[in-house]
């Protein structure tokens, strides 16, 4: 089975959907895995950074992406088909990236989540969809090396079903002082998830994101988090930083014509970053 890993953090904008589909992109090219994303953010932005808009809405007018998984979950329907919704070597690296499929979303999710959420009890977890993904997936996992979720910024019903199919979880952190104090709810609220539903989730670390080196506020908060970690308070800190850079905002443009990923992401400066953090997340995955 794939090492499954979901990107979560309740706050927007901290650089879970850059991280995601960067991990993906450099698994897939740098190290010849099999990758699949999976974008369960109804804003999309993981969908639309790895293919076109065009082909997204055709998908997604024909029940081919995650929407269609949770509207059979409210209409009692089984239209959703994990093979037909997936799409093979997506991307624009080079025209295309073998390797890298995508599980694309839909803005329609945002609708459906709701009556999906009347469903479920947060409690105990007993009632709910909360394993449709993971029964929808069964026959296309075992395909894969590494499946990376991209999550919205939220713990509700649609992350529940990434992390149910999750042996771990990554938390990008921007390194100010709300994304710090935000950190310990997450880490409760998927404990409490795995131990109802008798799962081991592993916090694999955080990843810091959009770091300004030369900035003293991220520079004694990137020093605070490390702290955190050595009296065990939070997951260990990765290394590997990802820096803010004009570069990486940029490299979400699917339709920008790039042959390599030091094209895509800058060379020299965040292509190492990056390829340094993929390495060190191979690293962590396999302990
Ligand atoms: N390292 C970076 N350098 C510069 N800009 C970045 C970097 N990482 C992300 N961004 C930009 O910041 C914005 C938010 O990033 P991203 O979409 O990855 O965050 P997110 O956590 O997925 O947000 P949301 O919670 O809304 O899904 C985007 O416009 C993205 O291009
Ligand atoms: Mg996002």
């Amino acid at each position: 089975m794939p090492v499954v890993t979901s990107v979560i953090n309740l706050k927007g904008g901290v650089g879970k959907t850059t991280i995601t589909v960067a991990l993906a992109h450099f698994l897939a090219l740098e190290h010849r895995k099999r990758v699949l994303v999976i974008d369960l953010d109804p804003q999309t932005n993981a969908t639309v950074s790895l293919i076109p808009e065009m082909e997204w809405k055709a998908r997604d007018e024909s029940g081919r992406t995650i929407y269609q998984l949770f509207a059979d979950q409210v209409k009692r329907t089984t239209r959703f088909d994990a093979d037909e919704a997936i799409l093979r070597d997506v991307s624009n690296i080079g025209g295309n990236v073998k390797g890298l499929d995508l599980l694309p979303s839909s803005l329609r999710l945002i609708k459906i989540q709701d009556r999906v959420t009347q469903l479920t009890d947060f409690e105990g977890y007993e009632r709910g969809p909360i394993f449709a993904l993971r029964d929808a997936l069964a026959g296309v996992l075992p395909y894969y090396d590494h499946v990376l979720i991209d999550c919205p910024p939220s713990l509700g019903i649609v992350t529940l079903n990434g992390l149910a199919i999750s042996s771990s979880y990554l938390v990008p952190v921007v390194p100010d002082i709300l994304s710090v104090l935000g950190i310990p709810p997450i880490l409760d609220r998927v404990d409490h998830f795995g131990r109802c539903t008798r799962r081991n989730i592993r916090a694999l670390g955080i990843v810091i994101s959009k770091i300004r080196a030369q900035t003293l506020l991220h520079t004694e908060m990137v020093r605070r988090l490390r702290e955190d970690f050595v009296e065990r308070r939070f997951p260990i800190v990765f290394e590997s930083m990802v820096p803010e850079s004009t570069h990486i905002a940029e490299a979400a443009d699917v339709m920008a014509p790039i042959n390599t990923l030091q094209q895509k992401y800058g060379s020299p400066g965040p292509y190492e970053h990056l390829s340094a953090l993929t390495r060190e997340y191979l690293i962590h995955v396999a302990r």
